[in-house]
């Protein structure tokens, strides 16, 4: 949900750098892009409809600097127009601001400081201008910070003002990491955008303030009192940021399965023990997330039922803070998030901990609010995922899922092994002979309108999962179902040719769900099947290794592949879907 990022340094190139930093960023939004810096006193500002990767760097080679910010938006109030991207400013342009997140208040601030006077549509201006209204009787940095005191929900910003050379930044419920490197500094939403830089951070935490000039500063945002940060080091390469040798990310992230689930696994033993002894001495646990992560809490909930003969329940994290009337001291919460800043997700915690309840998560970006923010955290480990459908991180936390599962009745042992297992088969059919002849299936189904996806037990997650895939990066009407659940309602929509696709595990359940194909087929559908052993009633058989429980993590596989194809088939760019963005950072 927008990315933002600035620089106060060393360099003379820092317009460049900005827009190179924000097109790593780019994932967290796409409809239009900003920059600005001081030239010599003089404010310089390009804002512009579209993606920031589009941006021509020549622009900008001959605007020397060492300062600048800029934005990639992801658009909430106001339209996709070039007056509505980021940096906003004060009616007299003195002062920048750039903004990730919604000013709740912005209406009564707009009304006290006179509707007329905006430019914009947007919540962000209203930043700019009770700056500059304080800056009349204030100096600028105390001008910020009571700017900053009136606000209401949830922001990351980033402040320049024209003639100085700092820039000022808080959070509120958005993410904003410090970079901090040898003479200089990065302000940025996510940890990419500096990474060639850097690998020293210090994360800024809910109602602080740091204000870089020589050195950072940070600051308490109710008492304007300094506060101590520790810095972070921060093992991410920078290679793993970028696509290499693929040409998207989506592709990148799916084929790295092969090696993200072993690093899940080979976590400390006594973090999962301590997970599994949380789970098991609750009284009522709940699991929640959301979208993809939603899907693989639901996964889990069938792991812990088959594995550890536990009930938990699963809600999505939207729906969750429903739940508080069953949360007592005694229960527990755990969410799963890959990106760690999703809005929905930290709204379910809040829920949660209002009732003296436990919050546990697993999480995938490192230092993000969700694992700060839970009693205990559990790092996945897959390495930055930039494309916007969620791949390695949701095998890589089913993975961990079905780990505490067998930590649960004292088989971490058979359960590292079991998943080794599963990487290693991974690795096997991510083969280019694999990859071909998923492509060849995208090709028979990618002008279609509608596509279902049927399965049962712990591949029903799947089913659903599958669905968001296709939908997400594809635009083809996607839906999933429980197997059995095709013959109340859902049947209805095959027709002949309809594509349809089984995902048929080898378990208790596989008769079952063979009959629901067949019923499927008998009225014209087009079968494909996911399956260990071919059927009759498959017209395309992708076939997976057979892993007995952990079947959805291979199973989920071609899926991933096929949504891909089919996005690229269809001209479309699977890394950056319409109207998505990678980090949901509102509710
Ligand atoms: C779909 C997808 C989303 C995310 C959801 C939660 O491919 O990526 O559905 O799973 O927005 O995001 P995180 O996991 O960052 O909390």
């Amino acid at each position: 949900m927008c990315g933002i990022f600035g620089y106060l340094g060393k360099r003379d190139d820092a317009l460049e750098l900005v827009i190179k930093g924000l097109q790593k960023l780019e994932y967290r939004g796409y409809d239009s892009w900003g920059v600005t810096t001081d030239l010599d006193g003089e404010l310089f500002v390009e804002k512009k409809v579209g993606k920031i990767s589009e941006a021509n760097l020549d622009d900008f080679k001959d605007k020397k600097t060492g300062l600048a910010m800029g934005h990639t938006r992801w658009a909430t109030h106001g339209g996709v127009t070039d007056v509505n991207s980021h940096p906003h400013f004060d009616p007299e342009r003195q002062i920048a601001v750039v903004h990730n997140g919604i000013i709740e208040n912005y209406q009564e601030l707009r009304d006290e400081l006179g509707k007329e006077n905006f430019v914009s549509e947007t919540d962000t201006e209203v930043i700019a201008h009770l700056i500059a209204k304080y800056r009349k009787e204030l100096p600028f940095k105390e001008a910020v910070l009571k700017t900053i005191q009136r606000l209401e929900g949830r922001y990351a910003i980033v402040v320049m003002n024209v003639g100085e050379n700092y820039l000022i930044a808080a959070r509120r419920g958005s993410p904003l990491i410090v970079g901090i490197g040898d003479g200089e500094y990065f302000l940025a939403s996510d940890i990419p955008a500096f990474l060639e830089y850097t690998q020293d951070v210090n994360y800024l935490d809910d109602n602080e303030m740091v204000i870089v000039d020589g050195g950072v500063e940070f600051l308490n945002l109710e008492t304007g009192d300094p506060i101590d940060k520790r810095l972070v080091n921060i093992d991410w390469q920078a290679e793993s940021a970028e696509k290499g040798e693929y040409d998207h990310f989506m592709l990148k992230e799916i084929m790295e399965q092969k090696e993200t689930i072993h690093r899940a696994i080979n976590q400390d033993t006594d973090e999962i023990m301590h997970i599994a002894q949380q789970i098991k001495s609750s009284r009522g646990c709940f699991l929640s997330g959301c979208g993809t992560a939603g899907k693989v809490c639901m996964a889990g909930e069938y792991f812990f039922s088959m594995i550890a003969h536990r009930h938990v329940n699963f809600a999505p994290s939207s729906e969750f803070p429903i739940y508080h009337h069953f949360l007592r001291p005694e229960s527990l919460l755990v969410v799963i998030s890959q990106s760690g800043e999703t809005a929905d997700v930290l709204e379910a915690m809040e829920a949660a901990k209002s009732k003296g309840s436990k919050v546990l998560s697993l999480v995938n970006v490192e230092g993000s609010t969700i694992a700060r923010q839970s009693d205990f955290s559990l790092h996945i480990k897959a390495g930055p995922e930039k494309a916007v459908a969620s791949t390695k991180a949701a095998t890589s936390q089913m993975a961990l899922l079905l780990l505490i599962a067998t930590a649960m009745i004292g088989e971490l042992q058979e359960g590292r092994r079991l998943l080794a297992e599963v990487a290693s088969k991974i690795n096997d059919i991510l083969n280019p002979r694999f990859l071909t002849y998923i492509k060849s299936v995208a090709e028979a189904i990618k002008d279609h309108e509608n596509c279902y996806i049927i399965g049962k037990a712990e591949n029903y997650p799947m089913a659903l999962e599958a669905a968001i895939k296709i939908q997400e990066v594809s635009y083809i009407h996607a839906e999933g179902f429980a197997a059995g659940e095709l013959k109340h309602g859902p049947i209805a929509l095959i027709t002949e040719g309809t594509p349809c696709i089984s995902i048929v595990a080898n378990d208790e359940v596989k008769q079952d769900i063979i009959s629901n194909t067949m019923e499927l087929k008998a009225r014209g559908a087009y079968i494909i099947g996911i399956s260990p052993e071919n059927n009759e009633a498959f017209d395309e058989w992708i076939k997976v290794p057979d892993v007995g429980v952990a079947s959805p993590l291979v199973n989920i596989i071609p899926i991933q592949l096929l949504a891909y194809y089919i996005a690229v088939l269809r001209g479309l760019d699977p890394d950056m879907p319409r109207n998505l963005a990678k980090s949901v950072t509102v509710k």
